[in-house]
């Protein structure tokens, strides 16, 4: 079978490590007799510098006709970061209804960090992030704007529905795996509105589900917790805020930002879902040839499966595994000298 890709590289190193995924994504479809056709679009901050926009005025309707995008980071020197989240990375969630945002979080064998020499067993968590309204509702204003007397509001925005349908998909994650547990991320005692309705309908949808243990946490116990014990931690369900915030910390125990993949899924499938590495455009390291490309080869890993191709996901995440835990090259972030092409070189030839 054929699957159509669209890709928007961007901008610093996701010009570098998305064309290192594309290379081993290509290899492992072929491998189980699929074919990836990719569509490159140059959307990103050196387009907006050209142009006064981040994408051009028909891209939701352009990418709304292929299978999936696959994002690499956008951000540069000089463009203000939230005109390059909200002109681009947020409309492609919203209008896509990519209302999951699913975080893989592990440490894999060998790999140097905070927690390194601790068992890969232990630190084995995927964050189920909401991504379509909380915190990044977008939903506020500023008063008085450059003087003294300034006052600025930002909302965030908890709906029954919102809350019902991404506590249903994380409890779905947790059953499917052999541990069965879920942290739901609070913090229901200062938040007393938003909060409050998240625990009540985390726990109404817990009902339907009573072979997962599932335990509440407030969101600052959880990200120690996740230092001092994560090996009692598997599925977490989280708002867009405390997920983007934990999903962060989790990358740093997985020994690298740049080895944290995630996806921006829409799971009724109406819409094309959105896989991309969880890091940004790296502008201290951009241009070096030495990013760490094993956050976007596992995030075409998920774009794959997401797509059916399971058996290439999974020889893609073998290869990965096999490259950094059996001393294969590594990038300068997790101890190594070598440079984005050596580590895509190595999964690839690990792929057979
Ligand atoms: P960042 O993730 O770009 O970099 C943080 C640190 O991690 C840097 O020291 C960087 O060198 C390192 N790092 C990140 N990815 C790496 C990789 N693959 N290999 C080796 N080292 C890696 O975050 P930062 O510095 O806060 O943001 C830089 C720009 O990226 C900003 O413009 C920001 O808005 C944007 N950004 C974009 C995102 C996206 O497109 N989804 C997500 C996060 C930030
Ligand atoms: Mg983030």
């Amino acid at each position: 079978r054929t699957a159509r890709i669209a890709v928007i590289a961007g901008d610093g190193i996701g010009t570098e490590v998305i064309p290192a995924g594309i290379d081993v994504m290509h290899r492992a479809a072929g491998m189980d007799g699929c074919t990836l056709e990719f569509t490159e679009f140059p959307w990103g901050c050196e387009y907006y510098q050209r142009t006064g926009t981040m994408m051009s005025a028909d891209a939701l309707d352009i990418l709304s006709d292929f299978d999936a995008i696959y994002l690499g980071a956008v951000g540069a020197p000089g463009v203000p970061d939230h005109v390059s989240v909200w002109e681009l990375i947020l409309p492609i969630r919203q209008r896509f209804d990519q209302y999951v945002n699913l975080r893989p979080m592990r440490l894999l064998q060998g790999v140097p960090g905070p927690l390194a020499g601790r068992s890969p067993a232990d630190i084995d968590m995927v964050c189920i992030r909401e991504n379509s309204e909380g915190e990044y509702s977008g939903l506020g204003g500023r008063m008085h704007r450059g003087t003294k007397h300034e006052v600025a509001e930002q909302t965030g925005l908890f709906t029954w529905r919102g809350i019902d349908r991404i506590a249903r998909y994380a409890f779905e994650l947790a059953q499917r795996r052999p541990r069965k547990l879920l942290a739901s991320a609070t913090k229901s005692n200062a938040l007393q509105h938003s909060m409050v309705l998240w625990d009540e309908v985390v726990e109404s949808v817990a009902a339907d589900y009573t072979d997962v243990t599932c335990r509440k946490y407030h969101v600052d116990a959880l990200a120690a917790r996740m230092v001092t014990h994560p090996q009692t931690i598997d599925v977490i369900v989280s708002s867009n805020l405390f997920g983007d915030i934990l999903t962060d910390l989790g990358a740093a125990i997985s020994g690298s930002l740049g080895v944290a993949p995630g996806a921006n899924i829409n799971p009724e499938r109406t819409h094309p879902s959105m896989f991309e590495p969880i890091h940004g455009s790296a502008p201290d390291i951009a241009g070096k040839g030495i990013a760490n490309p094993i956050a976007s080869i596992w995030a075409g890993a998920l774009l794959l499966d997401h797509l059916g191709m399971t058996a290439a996901h999974d020889r893609m995440v073998r290869a990965i595994e096999r490259v950094v835990g059996e001393g294969g090259p590594r990038t300068p972030d997790l101890g190594g000298t070598a440079n984005t092409r050596d580590v895509a070189a190595a999964v690839t030839d690990a792929l057979s």
